[in-house]
């Protein structure tokens, strides 16, 4: 059933889990998400970045979306990254429960000014607000500490932040990076700061940038020829760790695609006198649903719809 997404947060940081938000572009990634959160009663939270909403054309997608929250667990519907106006203001009036406005890249007064004008927008309708503090970068992007220091999440700044825009969850950086090329080593954390932002600000945390870079769907991808690097997402035992220390809201798109990628190329290497696209977008939407299944289960959020 259509949800705010406030509420299913709210209940997250209560019961010490995680819900997934998991990126949507078509029918085919919607129908993964839904039937993965139903088959395991899990709540879950569809969002669409800018692109989506460009590529797919608003109506279609909330249509697509709308209808797959119809089903018997709580769902969200998210825009994710919102930095145009007019476009979040068309999302909340076509019913979208919660939107993002993502001024991590203003300064930190003109962050303030554009989320709280947003807040304000968005609360008259109903509607709950992400916001963003801090560049969403990996450890590995910064040469120096101070670097480091200046691109993270502050937790004093933040909990002003929070005060001053009354959003209702809020994206930290503590190292994860948007993309398949996140940590080249092992994946490394800033588990000290998140547990400091948790302490100093009681809204829903929210991790971007969260993908695991599945090996077994980057081995198949390029098994069948895709030109990826061999690179490292948030494995299973650092993403139990964040979730622990205060994480409720965990974005992953990279993951889906790679999985849609590797279902599409490998079809059509080993079958190629496929050539229905029900035949050779149903194998990459049951990648898709495995990884979100996958995901669902290490956020703890199963069981809880
Ligand atoms: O955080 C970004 C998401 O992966 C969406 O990416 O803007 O290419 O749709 P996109
Ligand atoms: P990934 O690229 O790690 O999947 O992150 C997606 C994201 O943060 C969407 O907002
Ligand atoms: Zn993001």
């Amino acid at each position: 059933m259509l949800t705010s997404t406030k509420s299913i947060l709210n209940k997250a940081q209560k019961g010490n889990y995680a819900v997934g938000a998991f990126n949507t572009n078509n029918l085919e990634i919607t129908q993964a998400i839904i039937e993965a959160a139903v088959e395991l009663k899990s709540p879950v939270i569809i969002q669409t970045s800018e692109g989506a909403i460009k590529y797919a054309g608003l109506e279609y997608i909330y249509a697509i979306n709308r209808i797959a929250s119809l089903s018997p667990v709580p769902v969200a519907i998210h825009l994710d990254h919102g930095k145009d106006l007019d476009l979040i203001k068309k999302c909340i009036d076509i019913g979208y429960t919660s939107i993002m406005i993502d001024g991590s890249s203003l300064e930190y007064k003109e962050n303030i000014k554009i989320t709280k004008k947003v807040v304000a927008l968005a609360h008259k309708k109903g509607v709950s607000v992400e916001a963003e503090l801090g560049a969403i970068a990996g450890i590995e992007d910064f040469v120096s500490v101070s670097q480091k220091d200046a691109a993270f999440t502050d937790p004093d700044q933040a909990a002003e932040f929070v005060k001053k825009t009354g959003c209702d969850s809020l994206a930290i950086a503590i190292g994860t990076s948007h993309g398949i090329n996140k940590f080249t080593k092992e994946p490394k954390l800033e588990l000290e700061r998140l547990k400091e932002i948790n302490k100093k600000v009681k809204i829903p945390l929210v991790l971007h940038g969260a993908s695991e870079v599945d090996k077994r769907m980057l081995n198949i991808a390029k098994k069948y020829g895709a030109k990826l690097k061999n690179a490292k997402g948030v494995n299973d035992a650092l993403m139990k760790k964040v979730v622990k220390l205060g994480v409720n809201k965990v974005n992953t798109d990279t993951d889906l695609r790679l999985a849609f990628d590797a279902g599409v190329r490998e079809i059509i290497k080993t079958k190629p006198d496929v050539f229905d696209p029900r035949k050779i977008l149903g194998p990459a939407k049951e990648y898709m649903k495995q990884i979100i299944k996958e995901r669902i289960i290490v956020l703890g959020s199963r069981n809880k719809a």
